[in-house]
């Protein structure tokens, strides 16, 4: 095993394709089995390395355990100055990061950058957590009783992010996570490690202690339930499917741990008569193509009534043409690559899964001439049914559905008919309109007259139904998930 100097931080993205332990890079020996092609020009590797096996993970384990004392015993106001230097490090440095998340994953700059603006917001917000940290005093049932709640961390927890949001995620679970005082051993997908051992590196900048938050790339398998099933990991963070969401917390029920899951989506912007059908267009529009469609708050159905469908759908149409697909790190890019090849045959195959369906395809974007990556053109579908599989499954990519129906009432019905539940938009001024859809519709996240994406960071963030498990992300709630609570009578008589 090679370990390499903690701030030896060079900016070249290769380097980055290693694990971090210990307050370093490491870099197992053996052929690299992670190896990262660049999405958009698949010819080129941006770098590779071998996955963490069992005994890595197990070392890596300990290793958190070993050094979470030392984070425990950290006063929370002292542990949140660690967050606010590692916020105003990644302020310093947002545009190399922006490109990294860019090459790694994909995703345009401009969406890149609003990325890191992401993670920054989160880890400003959680460290001020450090000096409201605590429960609450209540009074007792007796004169002479004294009784209150302490919050305590839990030890080792894991946080296992996806790849599309490849800082911002990571990001937002170890905030919190570190903030309460908990070691954090964070998996992040096998197709972006890179950005995740640049945040771990930040943090140790900014004065983490060696070993209080540990990278490990692993593939599913054997080295991924190792972490699952390690006694010391007392709670585990996943976004990723709600299939993997299922998997996992059946695994850890067997321990008593619990999951915060946050999953899938199928979001609808509903549009209604009266909407200001401009607004409607550009926050469909962006929320459909923006990132690739490649995340969990996208919009992927648009539910219109009849009488304004034919004339949102012109804009729409008009609108999509107007996208430029290309490499991430162009200025000029709207819609970046699919993430991995695998993930662009998925995409194509709900295209035809769609035709063969009845669905009519009205508008394909053009490509233009391009190196040879995993491009995607936008799509829009029209004359959608409920029923449809493109109308209930997560496509995760750049494909609008959009459903016709009569009025307000079945277009929230239609928004409820899928098994996710994540966020949701209604485009209207009809003020009675606006509190029947966030009365009626069920999921985490509601918008009014803008895009179903995001959320802000001090507010809860999460779905119901398939689309989440356990309490929500962000928000001050956020680090009720990585704490216990302790009760304490204090008899004084
Ligand atoms: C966002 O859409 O702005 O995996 C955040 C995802 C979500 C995060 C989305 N967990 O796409």
């Amino acid at each position: 095993m090679v370990a390499t100097a903690p701030n030896e931080t060079s900016s070249s993205i290769k380097d980055l394709y290693a694990h971090f332990i210990g307050g370093r890079r490491v870099l197992p020996d053996g052929p690299p089995d992670l190896v990262r092609q660049n999405p958009s020009a698949s010819n080129e590797v941006l770098g590779g390395f071998k996955s963490a096996d069992i005994e890595m993970v197990r070392s890596a384990v300990r290793g958190a355990a070993e050094a979470w004392p030392k984070w425990r015993n950290t006063a929370a106001p002292s542990r949140g100055k660690v967050l606010l230097e590692a916020a105003r490090l990644m302020d310093a440095r947002r545009e190399e990061l922006a490109r990294l998340i860019s090459l790694e994953e994909g995703k345009a700059i401009k969406d890149s950058r609003a990325e890191v603006q992401r993670s920054i917001n989160i880890t400003e917000f959680m460290s001020g957590e450090g000096r409201r940290f605590g429960g609450y005093t209540s009074g007792s049932e007796m004169a002479t009783k004294f009784a209150f709640t302490t919050r305590q961390p839990l030890g080792v927890v894991a946080c296992i992010t996806p790849w599309n949001f490849p800082l911002a995620i990571p990001a937002w679970k170890i905030a919190p996570a570190l903030i309460a005082g908990n070691s954090v051993i964070l998996k992040p997908a096998s197709a972006t490690p890179a950005s995740a051992v640049r945040l771990a590196e930040i943090y140790q900048e900014a004065g983490l202690p060696d070993g209080v938050l540990t990278v490990l790339a692993a593939r599913g398998g054997p080295a991924a339930e190792a972490l699952l099933d390690a006694d010391e990991v007392r709670a585990v963070s996943l976004t990723g499917s709600t299939a993997t969401g299922f998997h996992v917390a059946e695994r850890l029920a067997r321990r008593g741990v619990p999951l915060q899951g946050e999953l899938g989506g199928k979001n609808a912007a509903i549009v209604l008569a009266d909407a200001d059908l401009d607004l409607a267009c550009a926050g469909i529009v962006d929320g459909a193509f923006g990132s690739t469609g490649q995340r969990c708050t996208a919009t992927s159905r648009t539910i219109v009534v009849d009488s304004v469908a034919d004339q949102l759908l012109d804009k729409v149409v008009a609108r999509t043409r107007q996208l430029v697909v290309g490499p991430g790190v162009d200025e000029a890019t709207d819609v970046g690559p699919a993430v991995t090849a695998d993930q662009r045959q998925s995409v194509l195959k709900y295209l035809d899964i769609g035709r063969d369906e009845g669905a009519e395809n009205v508008f394909t974007g053009q490509l233009g001439s391009l190196p040879e990556g995993h491009w995607l053109a936008p799509t829009v579908l029209d004359r959608v049914k409920p029923a449809m599989r493109v109308a209930r499954e997560e496509i995760f990519g750049p494909v609008l559905s959009v459903i016709r129906v009569p009025d307000a009432e079945t277009a929230f019905e239609a928004a409820n008919a899928v098994d996710y539940g994540l966020a949701a938009s209604v485009y209207t001024r009809d003020v009675r309109a606006i509190f029947r859809f966030v009365d009626k519709v069920d999921v985490g996240i509601a918008h009014v007259n803008q895009p179903t994406l995001g959320g802000e960071v001090h507010l809860p963030f999460g779905g119901v139904k398939a689309s989440g498990m356990g309490p929500h992300e962000q928000g001050r709630e956020a680090i009720d998930f990585f704490t216990k609570v302790k009760t304490v009578y204090i008899n004084f008589a």
